[in-house]
């Protein structure tokens, strides 16, 4: 195939905070696919949070992104040249090969997706791995139960706008936190029934206000003064679900706390951590009961696209300043024609 394909590297590592200056828009030629190989046209890329730690040259459960090579992380796009016996010519596909606009696989990890039935790009949020972290992480390691109360802080992002709604799903009432009046309107909108904005107030303060009852399970996104004011509220025998610390990943140093790690003991709390690949096998059965939910209208979901491959640094940055609503994604190529709407497809086998 004749062309340019550019592509996004991490060119320095950061410290603190990164700038937009330690990436770099490349140039490559358009990869010609050998016989076993599929040539995929990128439509979407992920933005997500677990980038920034990847960004650091330390050993982590996840390799650090390779200096000078194209940034690897979940897109999707549209099969271009197929000699993969697998794959056909025009086939919409999810992978993990990254940030770049032509990416060449040999066909492992790459999951084969219907446009007819849902937005392509919902397989990267949704219909997939964020909406599949918050169903392992909710039902899974948080156990909840009909009635009881659910903390999701990072409520209206990716994880946490589903989390919180499978927690209404599981009968529950929810507390949500999040950072600006967009996004508490829209948590309102989604059912969460008390929400609060952590940068007025004293996080301890505010949950304590819109959980007077106490906290059965903490879906954590965010760590830190939140996790320290969820400890402080949890009811005995509450479950913590450990999914991610966004308030520390531009930390310089390891932060100290949280201050009050002894009621994990005498409040008999449990603490579970996870990364969601070691848990694919339960993949088709999220699937299955997410689609369901989304074509019910008891799962919503709102996306903020960024228009443009140069702009997929500032996208990333963009996630530590919550400029996203719901999911982060960048779109790059021609756009995916006809996109099916949810709404209007009643009768789509979601
Ligand atoms: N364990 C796993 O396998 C796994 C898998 C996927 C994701 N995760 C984790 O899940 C969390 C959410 O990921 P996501 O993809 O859904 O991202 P996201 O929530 O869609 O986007 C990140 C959001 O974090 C909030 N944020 C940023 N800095 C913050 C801070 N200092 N304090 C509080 N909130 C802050 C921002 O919203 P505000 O405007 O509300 O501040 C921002 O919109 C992350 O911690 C991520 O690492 C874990």
């Amino acid at each position: 195939m004749e062309g340019v394909s550019r592509e996004i590297r991490l060119v320095a590592r950061p410290a603190g905070l990164p700038g937009e200056d330690l990436f770099e828009v490349a140039e490559t030629p358009v990869p010609e696919p050998r016989e076993g190989q599929l040539l995929i046209r990128n439509a979407y890329f992920s933005v997500d949070p677990y980038m920034r730690p990847r960004m650091n040259d330390v050993r982590s459960y996840v390799a650090p992104f390779t200096l000078g090579e194209a940034m690897t992380g979940g897109a999707v796009g549209q099969v271009a040249a197929s000699r993969h016996a697998s794959f056909a010519d025009g086939d919409w596909v999810v992978h993990n090969l990254g940030w770049r606009e032509w990416a060449l696989s040999e066909g492992s990890v790459v999951r084969r997706i219907d446009p007819e039935i849902a937005p392509v790009s919902t397989a990267l949020g949704v219909l997939g791995m964020p909406g599949f972290t918050a169903y392992y992480g909710l039902f899974e390691l948080g156990q909840p139960q009909p009635g009881e109360t659910v903390f999701v802080s990072g409520a209206a992002g990716a994880v946490g706008s589903a989390a919180g709604q499978m927690a209404k799903i599981a009968g529950c009432r929810v507390v949500g936190s999040a950072g600006s009046a967009e996004k508490l309107e829209w948590l309102a909108e989604l059912g969460f029934d008390a929400v609060f904005d952590y940068r007025s107030h004293p996080v301890r303060d505010s949950l304590a206000a819109a959980a007077p009852e106490g906290v059965d399970v903490y879906f954590d996104n965010v760590a830190g003064d939140h996790l320290e004011a969820a400890i402080g509220q949890m009811r005995p025998y509450g479950r913590i679900v450990a999914c991610g610390s966004i308030s520390r990943y531009n930390a310089l140093e390891p932060a100290a706390g949280p201050r009050n790690l002894f009621m994990v003991v005498t409040k008999r709390l449990r603490m579970h951590g996870y990364i969601i690949t070691d848990h694919y096998d339960r993949f088709p059965e999220f699937l299955e009961k997410a689609r369901r939910w989304v074509r019910e209208d008891r799962l919503r979901y709102r996306e903020t696209i960024i228009d443009g491959i140069e702009d997929a640094p500032a996208a990333l940055l963009g996630l530590f300043r919550g400029e996203n609503v719901g999911k982060m994604l960048v779109k790059v190529g021609p756009a995916p024609s006809p996109e099916p709407t949810l709404a209007a497809a009643p009768g789509a086998q979601l």
